[in-house]
């Protein structure tokens, strides 16, 4: 069996599918993954919006710039999931923001996202996150009421073509010790 950081390390944006549908098991499974999120005092501030119908995925592919490198995939992936949020929830205590950063449906967001990608990789399916599209005109497509938000576009399916993450920063580029710019030689 393949450790969990090894399946972390070999995760990577897919942007070309098969045109092959996902099955009932496998969205499924990715589905729990989402459920299983943690969130700010357990708010699960996500709503996911599966699409399958065609033409709606064609409007929404009308969102996307085609300059976009995942533009096809909208279109072409076994499913479209809308990743959408409910506002003023995620960081908030009786409507009081608990801290200066008000509203964490990003960040909420961003992890239920990443546990769906990363539960998608293990089974061997693909994802790549979208969040690079006119999200005004998707909401209106998607008639999502004005206490949500649109967040991203995550097509989903079987790979077409192997991907390869970019490089990443080194550790100690972005770790400091006590404080801020500290650094340390790491053995
Ligand atoms: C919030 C977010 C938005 C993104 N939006 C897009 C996008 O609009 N189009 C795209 O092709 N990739 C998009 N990506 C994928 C990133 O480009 C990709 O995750 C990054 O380059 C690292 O590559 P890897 O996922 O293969 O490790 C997005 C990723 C995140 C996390």
């Amino acid at each position: 069996m393949t450790d969990f950081l090894t399946t972390l390390q070999a995760r990577c944006s897919i942007r070309k599918f098969e045109q092959a549908p996902v099955t009932k098991q496998e969205l499924a499974s990715v589905l729990e993954a989402v459920q299983c999120s943690q969130s700010w005092s357990n708010t699960q501030c996500w709503t996911l919006i599966l699409l399958e119908d065609e033409n709606i995925r064609q409007q929404l592919q009308q969102t996307v710039p085609t300059k976009n490198p995942a533009f096809r995939a909208i279109t072409d992936a076994g499913l479209l999931i809308a990743m959408c949020a409910q506002k003023n929830l995620a960081g908030y205590f009786k409507n009081e923001a608990g801290s200066v950063l008000g509203d964490w449906y990003m960040h909420d967001i961003g992890i239920a996202t990443q546990n769906l990608c990363n539960q998608a990789h293990a089974i061997g399916l693909g994802t790549v996150v979208v969040g690079w599209l006119d999200h005004n005109k998707a909401q209106k497509i998607l008639e999502l009421p004005d206490d949500y938000q649109l967040v991203s576009l995550i097509p989903l399916g079987r790979p077409a073509q192997k991907g390869k993450s970019p490089k990443r920063k080194s550790i100690s580029e972005f770790v400091f010790y006590d404080k801020y710019g500290a650094k340390k030689v790491l053995p």
